[in-house]
């Protein structure tokens, strides 16, 4: 298959590039527009590959889609403005790149004529829940401008495949973690934080429960729906793995042998939701589960951060949230 991946250049996108280039003869173009979250460097090591293309350019620009997206057999839509804490403070290009964006690609992708479109979303979208765990039909019920634009972004690509019948999959994804994960979210950011010895910043009562699941679990379970999945049909990825912040802070100081004395205790994030959570039965059955122990999987991102500093130090000039 020929691949248009867009946002190869972020976390989840280049570790999805890694991932197709080593388990697959596929092809792969990257279209990334190299935001604060992008990093070209990421890919650099996959430069003089013939398989691996790059393009420089910006989802919601159709001229510069329509030439990237030709020739291609299928697109995985992972671009997007990520980070809740900075769509509290400047919400419109969330809604720009994730909604509009978004748009421009299935509109494009319809001219194209491509077969298979993966449209990549989030567990966020469903909103927070006390109890049990959120299934594909729920009802969406986002509750950050992050989350509200990644719904809007979810609908708009169902919607095409509604009315234009555009060959789209869905997957909504849980909390990852992993290798190449930009220094602003919350494990790699108290791990870079620990590393200069900086205090990190502890919201709220640090209970908010998210499920941790392994990015490159993720990435099978992608490839697995773009390859299998049903068209117009919705796929939640989550590890089981639900742990609070205040576990997984807790973990991060055992592993770096720090101790209380780092932790800042903040105020809390506005309208931060406590719990996510999502029922897997319907990617189990395409033949997905998560395989990576979670302290297993902390301990390698942990190791990537320490041995890696070349990579995120300059990036850390870039984080502005807290
Ligand atoms: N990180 C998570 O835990 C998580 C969980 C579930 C779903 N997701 C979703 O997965 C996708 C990837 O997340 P991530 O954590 O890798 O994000 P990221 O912020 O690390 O990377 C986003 C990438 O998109 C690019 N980009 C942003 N705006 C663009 C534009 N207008 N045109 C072209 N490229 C643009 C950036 O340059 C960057 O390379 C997103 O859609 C996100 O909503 C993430």
């Amino acid at each position: 298959m020929r691949i248009l991946l867009t946002g190869g250049a972020g976390f989840i996108g280049s570790n999805f590039v890694r991932h197709l280039l080593a388990h697959s003869d596929d092809t792969v173009t990257v279209l990334d527009a190299l935001t604060y979250a992008g990093n070209r460097e990421t890919l650099a090591e996959f430069d003089s590959d013939p398989r691996f293309a790059f393009v420089h350019g910006d989802i919601c620009d159709r001229a510069v889609v329509r030439d990237a997206m030709a020739g291609h057999d299928a697109v995985v839509h992972f671009a997007a403005e990520s980070h809740v804490d900075r769509s509290l403070l400047d919400p419109d290009v969330f809604v720009r790149t994730n909604c509009l964006g978004t748009n421009v690609m299935c509109d494009v992708a319809i001219d194209v004529g491509v077969e298979r479109f993966v449209h990549i979303s989030t567990d966020e979208v469903y909103g927070s829940i006390e109890e049990g765990s959120f299934t594909e039909t729920d009802v969406l019920a986002p509750r950050s401008p992050y989350s509200a634009a990644k719904a809007g972004s979810d609908l708009i690509a169902l919607a095409y495949h509604e009315t234009h019948d555009l060959p789209v999959l869905v997957t909504r994804s849980s909390n990852q973690y992993g290798p190449y994960q930009f220094p602003e979210k919350l494990i790699p950011y108290f791990v870079t934080s620990l590393l200069v010895g900086r205090k990190v910043p502890l919201y709220g009562d640090g209970l908010n429960v998210r499920d941790w699941l392994f990015v490159r679990d993720n990435c099978r379970g992608v490839d697995l729906v773009l390859r299998e999945g049903w068209f117009g049909e919705i796929y939640n990825i989550g590890a089981g793995n639900e742990l609070t912040n205040r576990v997984i802070t807790d973990r991060l100081l055992a592993i770096l042998g720090k101790d209380e004395s780092c932790v800042d205790y903040v105020e809390d994030r506005l309208g931060h939701d406590r719990r996510y959570s999502i029922a897997t039965e319907k990617v189990a059955k395409l033949g997905w589960s998560p395989e990576t122990d979670f302290e297993a999987g902390l301990e390698e991102t942990v190791a990537f951060y320490v041995d890696n500093r070349d990579w995120w130090e300059p990036l850390t000039a870039r984080v502005k949230n807290r």
